[in-house]
């Protein structure tokens, strides 16, 4: 049976593979589509620590960072003790895989936000220090609750909600009638919403809950019920107590996690907020009436588990490699001077061997803000925003200005890491070259494009799933 169903399985995917190399071309890589990986497999460890846009997978990392058969071949390009450098390290992709491999990292961004995840990722924790703090904190964001109302105005909340969803949408007929146009979902839907809006006013008047913060000045005043609100900065103060500096980073990390999903939106618009959502709603994804939060309680606690526990796992597999997050342009730091600040020991390592390689995905024209994604935690931490040094962000758009802007950017971020690097180096980048740039940057940078591997992006959104390829070039010197 099982074998049965792994053969259909694998004449499935010969189907896709034939679809997408007519369309996209016979080049097309198969093997780095990683379609055998499972979600639980490309998340693995502190990969899901804290949501980022535009991270890789680490088997694609693993993949050239580690030795591998291509065209039956064994190709290896870093080994064991060498460095590798990722000038747009993000979340820390790169560095943790090295980290896997006994390979030394160092990662710089523009952003430094994205260094305090990667840092967060890498750092060695006491165990039972962090086991006690989040405990601690848990206890205290609970009497904080019970103190004003919320948790008392929830309960009833939850079981008016239970109480009218399953009169109203019973599941899974209500879905079934919504699917054969039994029922018109808009004028259903917005009718019980205001039928169940005076019972969410009646509670939220007989439990004095304010929704609207004073203020709309940022996005914490904007994006958060009161209560929550309060809540968050109450979590944050107590946080700022902390005395072990270690400890005190990662639950900074598990805050921010927790607070980007306790934002007042509805269901359908967390990837892209639309306006604050203050009331009970009709919820198109749900199909049924649901609430924004009153409290980051729950959140915070599901992340404080999930957090200790991937930390857990990653340090069975950790090694003792040297790794170093820099937050800073990549166009122009002195990564020699920024490591001997940070440690000795490494920056003796790295002026001994310099640089082996680089590995790295550069920002895609006009596609992210990376430090918006974040400006939740960019608020509560009052940490600089350099927004204006981001190479190819989305505000910039993607007209002609910003491509040149853009290939000039990744061309000097190049030329400048060249510095510290050894002569006969190997540059990977994973890029998106839709306006066929990177010969050119090459170019400028005094590098020559020896090959590229075309790779098939699979698990795309939903709503996008045309074979599309993304192209991981590999540059070396230009003698
Ligand atoms: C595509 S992301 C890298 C994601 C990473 N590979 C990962 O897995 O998390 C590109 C990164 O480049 C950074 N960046 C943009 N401009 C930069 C600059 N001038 N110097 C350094 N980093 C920059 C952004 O902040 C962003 O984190």
């Amino acid at each position: 049976m099982l074998r049965r169903f792994k053969k259909y399985y694998q004449s499935l995917n010969n189907q896709r593979e034939i679809k997408w190399k007519q369309k996209l071309g016979n080049d097309l890589n198969w093997l780095l589509s990683f379609d055998h990986i499972r979600e639980k497999d490309s998340t693995k460890h502190i990969h899901r620590l804290h949501p980022y846009k535009g991270k890789f997978i680490p088997q694609l990392v693993e993949y050239f960072l580690d030795c591998h058969t291509d065209n039956l071949k064994k190709q290896s390009f870093f080994k064991k003790g060498d460095i590798v450098l990722d000038p747009f390290s993000g979340s820390g992709t790169t560095l943790i895989q090295a980290n896997e491999l006994g390979i030394h990292a160092i990662g710089t961004d523009i952003s430094k936000f994205n260094c305090a995840i990667t840092e967060s990722k890498l750092l060695d924790y006491d165990f039972d220090l962090l086991f006690s703090e989040v405990n601690n904190l848990k206890k205290e964001i609970q009497n904080f609750e019970t103190k004003h109302n919320i948790k008392q105005f929830e309960k009833k909340l939850s079981s008016e909600l239970v109480e009218f969803n399953k009169k109203y949408f019973p599941s899974p007929q209500f879905k079934r009638d919504v699917y054969t146009k039994k029922i018109n979902e808009n004028a259903f839907g917005k009718e019980k919403e205001a039928e169940f809006l005076k019972i969410y006013n009646l509670l939220i008047e007989k439990y004095k809950i304010k929704l609207k913060q004073e203020k709309n000045d940022n996005f914490l005043d904007k994006w958060y019920i009161k209560n929550t609100r309060d809540e968050i900065d109450f979590a944050f103060s107590q946080l700022k107590t902390i005395q072990d500096k270690k400890t005190k980073k990662i639950l900074a990390i598990i805050l921010s996690r927790t607070i980007r999903s306790c934002r007042a939106t509805t269901h359908s618009d967390l990837a892209t907020l639309k306006e604050p959502q203050l009331t009970a709603y009709y919820c198109f994804k749900h199909k049924k009436i649901c609430k924004p939060l009153f409290s980051i309680k729950y959140w915070f606690s599901r992340y404080a588990n999930d957090t200790i526990a991937r930390l857990l796992e990653f340090s069975k597999i950790k090694t003792d490699s040297h790794w170093a997050t820099i937050s800073a342009d990549s166009r122009t730091v002195d990564i020699f001077k920024e490591i001997e600040k940070q440690s000795s020991k490494f920056s003796d390592v790295l002026q001994k061997q310099k640089i082996r390689g680089i590995f790295s995905s550069p920002p895609y024209v006009g596609q992210i803000d990376y430090h918006e994604q974040h400006a939740y935690a960019y608020n509560l931490f009052g940490f600089e925003r350099k927004d204006e040094l981001e190479i190819g962000p989305l505000y910039k758009g993607q007209g002609i200005v910003a491509r040149e802007n853009y290939a000039e950017g990744v061309a000097r971020v190049l030329t400048n890491a060249r510095r510290f690097m050894i002569d006969n180096f190997d540059i990977f980048l994973v890029a998106n070259d839709k306006w066929g740039l990177y010969t050119r940057i090459a170019k400028k940078a005094g590098m020559k494009i020896v090959h590229q591997y075309k790779r098939p992006v699979l698990n795309r959104t939903e709503r996008d799933k045309n074979p599309y390829s993304e192209i991981i070039f590999h540059l070396k010197r230009n003698q």
